[in-house]
């Protein structure tokens, strides 16, 4: 047995969600950039879930169920209260408030199919709820309830500043959105596959899902690569930094892909968006630092921008918390996670690889008293 490291290669799974072939992504045959240009949230997630995108009725129905799910028992809230505000990142928080829901939920074992189709309702419209209302009570902020007459980014962003948000912040979060909906199997989705392969329960398997998206190799790489962006501050700092991170043979975070050889079709979406709001805010600057650096690390070293890269400047233009963009991409990426929770419960078998070992050979047992 020789182990393939990162299971690079490996196809694991058989899924009609998401495909990434030959650089191209579609979502159940509808290629991104068209989704991207042309689709509301909404839309991909009814696609996601049903492998077609919905009729006006059907698109009216899960925009009603989402919004009359969104709500928080009021339990979640005041959980949020009992912890050390100062330290927890909202990852963490999320991922604790998705654990506390499953109990909140008396169906939570439940396993038939309307049972589980509730439950990936109830956390698609939670997730943002959840998000919105810790980033106000760190804060010291009443949470602001949702509205129905909203739409889904509309709701959140209105949820998150008490504000009505503006047809552009709208625009631009849809898009991000959809964006990261679902890829395919990334890291936290199979994370997600593999939990609930054992037949375990839908929030045990987002709850999975959120901490392995929670990591700067995956969904945490937008907030370092903001991280990353205040550090060098200005646009002509940017060579002097780059160049010792590839003197220390640094990662640069927000480029490469282990999938994508010629670079990541979501990138220039973002990246277009990215150019169009810091313009708007004046603040130009994000944008700038963003394309000297992408110049140096595609130029240099052949690798390109991924996903994460220019969504971090398009989300500072927005006026979103550094802290709460990997939370957004949960937002999103909880879409795809219930899509696949749902096609692994249809067709299950136990995910159990195996491991080549590489410990010591046989062992005699020694008593304790004898060892040295
Ligand atoms: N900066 C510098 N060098 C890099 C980078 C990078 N961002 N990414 C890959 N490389 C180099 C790496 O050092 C290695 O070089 P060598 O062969 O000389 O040792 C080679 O490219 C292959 O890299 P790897 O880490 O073995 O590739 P992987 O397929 O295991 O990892 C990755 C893929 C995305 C984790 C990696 O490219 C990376 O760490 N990127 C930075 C973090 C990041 O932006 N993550 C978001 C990924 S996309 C959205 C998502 O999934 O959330």
């Amino acid at each position: 047995m020789t182990a393939t490291r990162g299971l690079e290669g490996v196809v694991a799974t058989t899924s009609s969600i998401s495909s990434i072939i030959d650089d191209v992504l579609t979502y159940a045959g509808y290629n991104i950039d068209d989704l991207a240009d042309h689709a509301s949230f909404e839309e991909v997630v009814y696609l996601l879930w049903h492998g077609k995108l919905p009729n006006q009725s059907e698109l009216d129905e899960l925009t009603k169920q989402l919004a009359e799910n969104a709500t928080l028992p009021q339990g979640v809230l005041d959980h949020f209260t009992t912890y050390p505000i100062d330290s927890v990142h909202p990852m963490g928080a999320l991922r604790t408030a998705v654990s506390l829901l499953g109990l909140y939920d008396e169906e939570a074992d439940v396993m038939d199919d309307a049972s589980n189709y509730r439950k990936a309702i109830s956390l698609q419209a939670k997730l943002p709820t959840i998000v919105a209302a810790f980033s106000r009570i760190r804060k010291g902020l009443e949470p602001v309830a949702p509205r129905t007459d909203l739409s889904f980014s509309a709701n959140f962003v209105y949820m998150l500043t008490g504000q009505e948000p503006d047809a552009i912040a709208i625009e631009a979060l849809n898009k991000a959105l959809v964006l990261h909906a679902d890829h395919e199997l990334n890291a936290s989705t199979f994370t997600a596959r593999v939990c609930v392969a054992t037949l375990s329960d839908v929030y045990s398997g987002v709850t999975s899902a959120i901490g392995a998206l929670k990591g700067p190799l995956h969904g945490g790489a937008n907030e370092q690569v903001m991280k990353m962006l205040s550090e060098i501050g200005e646009v002509s700092n940017v060579e002097a930094y780059i160049t010792e991170k590839f003197n220390n043979k640094d990662k640069i975070m927000g480029f490469g892909h282990r999938v994508y050889q010629n670079g990541d079709p979501r990138a220039k979406h973002l990246k277009k968006m990215s150019k169009e709001l810091t313009t708007l805010t004046g603040e130009p600057k994000w944008y700038e630092m963003s394309v000297k650096i992408e110049e140096m690390v595609t130029g240099q070293k052949g690798i390109p921008a991924n996903v994460d890269f220019y969504s971090a400047s398009m989300y500072h233009s927005l006026g979103i918390d550094h802290d709460l963009f990997t939370p957004i991409f949960a937002v999103s990426r909880v879409s795809g996670w219930l899509a696949h929770i749902l096609e692994q419960y249809q067709n299950n078998r136990i995910i159990r690889p195996r491991a080549e070992y590489t410990g010591p050979g046989k062992q005699t047992f020694v008593p304790i008293d004898q060892r040295a």
